[in-house]
Formats: structure tokens, sequence, C-alpha cells
């Protein structure tokens, strides 16, 4: 018998509401939740703590069979472990979103992680949040959305998550680092962040969270009810 698991890919560029829609939808259909930026976060994280430079493609290929990354489901979602060390907030810092985006653009580094999404996709139904979700890791996912919003209201969502966490920086530096990362994810060779060909655009720049959440569960049901 074929068991065939829902797979939702939420993509888009940062603070476009990915991770705060996706954590809603997960609880509202039962899904689990999957951050695959935390995944090259925690690359990046490896990567800075050895005091290698996140443009050094060298050094970084040449530690790269040293990292043992995993991915538990706990509590509904995806939690990093990282040789066997739970990975929290520490990556969520500026400079490991440079990190993570820069690392990211390493094939092999991608090909390092497809194994990890695909596996989880494949046991359980799931909302996965990404870049690349809808075109590379879950190309046959029932639902794909593809998450716009103006930079503007990204850069404020990202501060004031930034703030909450305890993380200081200031608006202008999180406008500044989000244009930075949007021209680095979307320009690079590997799997850049674009949506699929059969990706649902979704604009959320005026939408409150309740409002995004509805507007969601609407697009996704119309589509799960239509297969
Ligand atoms: O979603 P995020 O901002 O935590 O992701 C951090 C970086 O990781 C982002 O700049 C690009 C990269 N990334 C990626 O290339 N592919 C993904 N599926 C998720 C993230």
């Amino acid at each position: 018998m074929v068991n065939k698991t829902i797979k939702i890919a939420l993509d888009g560029p940062s603070g476009s509401g990915k991770s705060t829609l996706a954590k809603y939808l997960a609880k509202h259909y039962g899904f689990v939740y999957i951050d695959t930026g935390a995944l090259y976060r925690t690359i990046g994280l490896f990567v800075s703590e050895k005091g290698i430079a996140s443009d050094d493609v060298d050094a970084i290929l040449a530690v790269l069979p040293e990292i043992h990354i995993e991915m538990r489901l706990e509590q509904g979602g995806g939690a990093v472990y990282l040789g066997g060390r739970r990975i929290g907030d520490e990556i969520r810092t500026p400079l490991c979103s440079k990190y993570a985006s820069d690392v990211s653009k390493i094939p092999e580094v991608r090909a390092f992680l497809l194994e990890t999404q695909r596996s989880i996709a494949r046991e359980n139904n799931v909302i996965m949040d990404g870049r690349d979700i809808g075109t590379v890791i879950l190309p046959d996912a029932q639902v794909k959305l593809f998450m716009v919003a103006s930079p503007e209201a990204r850069a404020k969502r990202r501060f004031e998550e930034l703030k909450a966490r305890g993380i200081e920086t200031s608006l202008e530096e999180v406008l500044a680092d989000m244009k930075w990362r949007d021209n680095n994810d979307s320009s690079r060779k590997v799997a850049p962040a674009i949506p699929a060909e059969d990706a649902v655009m979704f604009d959320n720049s005026d939408y409150s969270i309740d409002e995004m959440v509805d507007a969601a569960v609407k697009i996704i049901d119309g589509i799960l009810n239509k297969g």
C-alpha cells in the first residue's frame, strides 16, 4: 500500500512571514512544521565556530564531512541537533544569517541537506518552509505557496522578531541585511529562491496574522479538496 503524505511547501524571502504562517498552519492541520533555514543556519554556525570565513568554499567543503546534523521531531516540529547538541536561538543572529546565506550557495552543502529534508516529508504530513521546497526538495508537494511582502513590511517584522528574542539591532540594519540576503539568495546559481511554476503567489504585506492564516487556509483547502 502506498502511504502518501501531504506536503505543503512554503517558500519566499526572509521576513515574508513564512515561519509565522507555517507554525499556525501546522497547528491548524496537525502537520509537522519544518524550518529548513535552521539547517543552513546550523551549518553556518558550525563554520563560524571553526573560525572559517563564510566565503571560503574550500575550507567549508573540507569540514563538511565532520558535520553531523539531525532533525528530530519534537512537539510537532523539527528540532535541529548538531553533533548531539540541540540548536536554539544562537543561529538567529545577523552573523549566522550571513553565514547561512553564503553556505547555502554551495551545491555540496545543499546536496548534504537534501535527504534530511526529504526523509521527514516521506514519513509525515509536513509544512516545510524555505527557499527551494517547491522547486527542488518537494517538487511533488500538493500545495506550493510562495510568500511575498514589501521589503519595509518584512524588515519591520524581522526587527520585531529579533527584539522579542533579545537580539539587539536597528531597523536600518535589518533592512540592509535583508536586501543583501534577498540578492544573495535569489541570484545564486543553485536552487535560487524563485517560485515553482505551479506555486500560488501569496502577498501578505497588508494582512494581520489572523487574516494571513485565514487567507492561506482558504487557498490550501481549495487545493486539497480539489485533488
Ligand atoms: O529562512 P532563513 O532566513 O532562516 O534562512 C537562512 C538562509 O538559508 C537564507 O538566507 C537562505 C538559506 N536557505 C536556503 O538556501 N534554502 C532553504 N530551503 C532555506 C534557507
